[in-house]
């Protein structure tokens, strides 16, 4: 099927709030086709403590244990290489805010003083009881974050303004300023380049006319709310307050923008 009658698809399920159930069902598909792969990954990996696969779905829309690991990893170098070119701090405080299921925070540099946060209060009790070396703390929907103003030298957020809708963008930027250090790093990863066919035509326009694009009908903050954004939002409306200090490029079809506090 084409991409763009694929979304019409899905565009006319969630309005008959069938999104909840269908994804049910590519779960049930995805856990059947990872099975072997995951057994195998296991028995190779002996100290591996398997994140729950309802709550890897979720997140990710897969459940294959190697690929949270393998990409995990992948993420992390790119996120340490670039807290490293712009925080000098030896030892930064650095914050992972919609950690999920530690996927990214738990191969950063041990050096690092490490937090994650998450909405999800399933996924922030696996993670205390399973990844050792980082502190976890439960947030709500809305801010506040529970960490003290200025208690960061860097913070990350990939994949998580992308299931907000515009108000929480507003509130959670107002909060990500507050809780980083001054001249604190920011790293988001933003669903800015829709690829063709993504977007309704009535979505297309809006997002070529620089709005916010957001996709309700579920639980906010879920996967499968979604939200995408065109460049000068993100330059001139939820990035105003930070200085961009590097290209923006490319990480696992999204686009990471690296952000200075001023
Ligand atoms: C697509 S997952 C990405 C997880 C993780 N950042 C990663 O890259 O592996 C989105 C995550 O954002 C979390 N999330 C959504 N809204 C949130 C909020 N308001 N505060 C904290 N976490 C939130 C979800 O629970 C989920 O773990």
């Amino acid at each position: 099927m084409e991409r763009a009658q694929r979304q019409r698809l899905i565009a006319l399920a969630r309005g008959a709030g069938l999104l909840p159930a269908l994804d049910a069902i590519r779960y049930f598909r995805s856990t059947r086709q990872n099975a072997a792969a995951n057994r195998k990954f296991l028995a190779e990996h002996q100290e591996f403590a398997p994140p729950p696969l309802r709550w890897m779905y979720d997140m990710y829309a897969g459940t294959s244990f190697s690929q949270y690991w393998g990409m995990g990893m992948q993420t992390a170098a790119v996120i340490a290489g670039k807290i490293d070119a712009h925080v000098e701090a030896g030892a930064p405080r650095v914050a992972d805010w919609g950690c999920g299921l530690a996927r990214v925070i738990r191969h950063l540099p041990e050096r690092y003083r490490r937090t994650g946060f998450d909405y999800n209060l399933h996924a922030i009790n696996w993670c205390k009881e399973e990844i050792e070396g980082v502190e976890f703390y439960h947030n709500n929907l809305m801010p506040p974050l529970p960490a003290a103003a200025a208690s960061f030298d860097a913070l990350y957020a990939l994949s998580v303004f992308t299931h907000l809708s515009e108000a929480a963008h507003d509130a959670w930027i107002g909060e990500i300023e507050r809780v980083l250090a001054p001249g604190g790093v920011f790293l988001g990863a933003f669903h800015m380049v829709p690829p063709a066919g993504q977007l309704l035509p009535d979505e297309q326009s809006r997002f070529e006319a620089g709005q916010l694009v957001v996709r309700g009908g579920v639980k906010e903050g879920s996967r499968t709310y979604t939200a995408h954004h065109p460049e000068p939002y993100l330059r001139e409306k939820l990035l105003v307050n930070f200085d961009i200090i590097e290209p923006p490029i490319d990480l696992f079809a999204q686009t990471l923008f690296v952000a200075r506090k001023r």
